[in-house]
C-alpha cells in the first residue's frame, strides 16, 4: 500500500538553536493534536552541517507522535574520492539518513542538473538504500505552452531507464510545478491530480506501492484539499515545513 508521507525542504535555512526549537516545537504541537505516525510518516530534509545535530533531535523523539526521520537535499552520485565539496550517499546513510532529494527544481535551475545527472543520483542513493525523492515539475513557460506532461514523461523517462523499473517501487516522486515553489500560488486540486494520475501511469507495474507527493506552496489552508486527490499521498513542503505549527497542521492534515 501507498505511504502517506510529508516531507519538509528547509532548504538553506536552519542554525544550531533554530533547529532545537523547530524539532522541539513540532513535537508537541503533534502531541497536542494526538496524532500518531502510524498513518503519516513524517520527515525533514536539512542543510547537509546540521544532519548531525537533527539526527540526535529526531532519535530522541522516534517513540513520540511527532517521530519524525531524516534526509538530505542533495547528494553526489559518486561512492567516494577526489570530489572536493561532495557529499555521498554512504555518508548519508552514515548519518542515519533515510531519504534525499533529488533533482530538486531549485538544484535543476541554479545547478545545471540534467535529467540525466538526477537519474545518476537517484541511482546512488538506492545503492546506499536511502530512499530518493525524485523532484519533476514544469515551468510556467511550459505549462503555457501546454508541454508539461512532456517535460514530466522526459524526466521520468531518465530516472527509469537509469535505475530500471524494478527499482521503481523504492522511490518517492514529487510532483512540483516550478510555477508554484515559494510563490504562494499553488496547482488547483484539478491540476495537481491531472498531473499526478499521469505520473502514476508511467511507473510500470509497481505504480501503486510508490508514494507521489505534491509540492509548491502547500499550506495548512490548502492542504486537505491536495490530500483528497486519488493520486496524491503527501507533500514536499518547503517554506511551510519552517514553522511547527504549520508543518505539524499539514502532517495532521494527511492523517484524517
Ligand atoms: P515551498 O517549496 O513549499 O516553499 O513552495 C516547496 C519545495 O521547493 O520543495
Amino acid at each position: 500500500m501507498r505511504q502517506s508521507l510529508i516531507v519538509g525542504n528547509w532548504k538553506m535555512n536552519g542554525s544550531r538553536a533554530a533547529n532545537t526549537a523547530l524539532i522541539g516545537d513540532f513535537v508537541s504541537c503533534m502531541a497536542q493534536l494526538g496524532k500518531t505516525d502510524s498513518d503519516v510518516k513524517s520527515a525533514v530534509c536539512v542543510p547537509f552541517v546540521y544532519l548531525d545535530q537533527v539526527g540526535q533531535l529526531v532519535n530522541a523523539e522516534s517513540e513520540s507522535p511527532g517521530a519524525i526521520k531524516l534526509g538530505a537535499q542533495d547528494v553526489s552520485l559518486h561512492v567516494e574520492g577526489a570530489y572536493t565539496g561532495e557529499i555521498s550517499a554512504v555518508m548519508l546513510a552514515d548519518m542515519d539518513c533515510k531519504y534525499v532529494i533529488v533533482g530538486h527544481s531549485e538544484r535543476r535551475e541554479y545547478h545545471h542538473e540534467s535529467n540525466f545527472l538526477v537519474g545518476q543520483k537517484a541511482l546512488a542513493a538506492l545503492q546506499a538504500k536511502l530512499t530518493p525523492i525524485v523532484c519533476v515539475g514544469e515551468t510556467l513557460e511550459q505549462r503555457e505552452s501546454n508541454s508539461t506532461l512532456a517535460v514530466i514523461e522526459e524526466q521520468l523517462t531518465a530516472v527509469k531507464s537509469i535505475i530500471g523499473e524494478k527499482n521503481l517501487s523504492r522511490i518517492v516522486v514529487a510532483c512540483e510545478p516550478v510555477w508554484a515553489i515559494g510563490t504562494g500560488l499553488t496547482a488547483s486540486p484539478e491540476q495537481a491530480q491531472e498531473v499526478h494520475q499521469f505520473i502514476r501511469a508511467q511507473l510500470g507495474a509497481d505504480a501503486d506501492k510508490i508514494s507521489l507527493l505534491y509540492g509548491g506552496s502547500v499550506k495548512p489552508g490548502n492542504a486537505s484539499e491536495l490530500f483528497q486527490c486519488p493520486d496524491i499521498d503527501g507533500a514536499l513542503v518547503g517554506g511551510a515545513s519552517l514553522d511547527a505549527k504549520s508543518f505539524s497542521d499539514i502532517v495532521s492534515a494527511a492523517s484524517i
